[in-house]
C-alpha cells in the first residue's frame, strides 16, 4: 500500500497512514522523510511497536541523544538509555519512572540551550489519561512569514540566549541551580531567525520564554520585544493539537517547530516513550537574499 499523508492544518502538520514502523523499509522511510520535510509535524496512528522497534526506526534518522536532564533527573526505558520516559507513574518505592509528572508543560523546543540543538524528537503513546494531556505546536516558519517585515528586519541581526536552568514543567534541572535573572542565568545565544540546516528555510528559534534574553539590549527591552516576538510564534493560526490515541507515534522537526502540553488529573496515569535524534548543526543565522 502506497503512504499516504493528510494535511492537518492549512499551515503544516501531516498524518501519515499506509506505513508500519515496526518494520519501516528504507523505501518508505525515503517517502516519509519528505513528507516530514514539508509538514514539519507527522502523526503516525495505530503503531505496534515494541521498544527494540522504535528505537531501530528513530535511528533511521541519525544518532539517537540519551535523555536529558530534567528536574527528575534523567529517566530511560529500563533497557534502552537512549529512549525517555515522560510518565507520571511512580514506581513501588515511590519514585517516578519518568519526568514532567501531570503538570502543564510551556511552549518550548527541545533542548534549544546546547550548542548543536537535537533536530528532531518523537512521542509514542504507551497509557493515556481520560481526558487532558493534548500535545500543541507551533509552526515557527509560519510564524515568521506572518510577521510585519519591520519587525524581521529588526530581529535577525538579534539572538536569543537560550536558558538552561528549568525543563518545560517549570523544574529546575538536576543539578543546576535557581536563577530567575534572563540577563545572568546559564545559557547558549542563537540567532532568533534562522536557516533549518536541510531546507534552508527561513524559520524563529525561540527555545522557551522563561528566562530568555536578547543580549545588546536592557532587560525591559528585551522583554518587550520577546512578547512580541511570542504573540507571534503561539497565535492559533500557526499552531496544532494533538489528542493522543493509544499507538500514536509523533515525530516532530526541532528546529522549525515549538511544543507544549496541557495538564491532566493527577490520579491518571500518562505515559510516552520518547526518542531524540542528534543534531550536527549550530544553527546559522537566515540572511535574505535583498539584505546579503
Ligand atoms: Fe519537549
Amino acid at each position: 500500500m502506497p503512504i499516504a499523508s493528510f494535511p492537518i492544518t492549512p499551515v503544516f502538520g501531516a498524518r501519515v497512514e499506509g506505513v508500519s514502523l515496526s518494520d519501516i523499509t528504507a523505501g518508505e522511510f525515503e517517502q516519509l522523510y519528505a513528507i516530514w520535510q514539508k509538514h514539519h509535524v507527522l502523526v503516525l496512528r495505530k503503531q505496534e511497536l515494541t521498544n527494540p522497534q522504535f528505537e531501530r526506526f528513530s535511528a533511521m534518522l541519525g544518532e539517537l541523544d540519551p535523555p536529558p536532564n530534567q528536574g527528575a533527573g534523567r529517566k530511560s526505558v529500563p533497557g534502552h538509555p537512549n529512549l525517555y520516559v515522560v510518565s507520571n507513574r511512580k514506581d513501588g518505592a515511590g519514585v517516578p519512572i519518568g519526568a514532567l509528572g501531570d503538570g502543564e508543560a510551556q511552549w518550548h523546543t527541545d533542548m534549544s540551550y546546547l550548542e548543536r540543538p537535537p533536530f528532531a524528537s518523537m512521542l509514542w503513546s504507551i497509557e493515556l489519561p481520560e481526558t487532558g494531556g493534548d500535545t500543541f505546536f507551533a509552526c515557527m516558519p509560519a510564524a515568521l512569514r506572518s510577521m510585519p517585515r519591520q519587525l524581521v528586519e529588526r530581529i535577525e541581526r538579534l539572538s536569543i540566549k537560550h536558558d538552561g536552568t528549568y525543563d518545560s514543567g517549570g523544574n529546575v534541572r538536576k543539578g543546576m541551580t535557581a536563577n530567575d535573572n534572563p540577563m545572568h542565568s546559564t545559557g547558549t545565544p542563537h540567532p532568533v531567525v534562522i536557516e533549518q540546516p536541510e531546507t534552508r528555510e527561513r524559520t524563529l528559534y525561540l527555545g522557551r520564554r522563561r528566562n530568555a534574553y536578547i543580549p545588546g539590549l536592557s532587560l525591559e527591552d528585551s522583554e518587550a520585544l520577546l512578547d512580541t516576538i511570542w504573540g507571534y510564534a503561539t497565535a492559533p493560526q500557526v499552531t496544532l493539537r494533538h489528542q493522543w490515541q493509544l499507538g500514536d507515534v509523533v515525530l516532530w522537526n526541532n528546529f522549525t517547530t515549538m511544543h507544549r502540553r496541557d495538564a491532566f488529573p493527577a490520579d491518571q496515569f500518562r505515559t510516552l516513550h520518547r526518542s531524540q535524534i542528534k543534531g550536527n548543526h549550530v544553527p546559522t543565522a537566515a540572511v535574505r537574499k535583498e539584505a546579503a
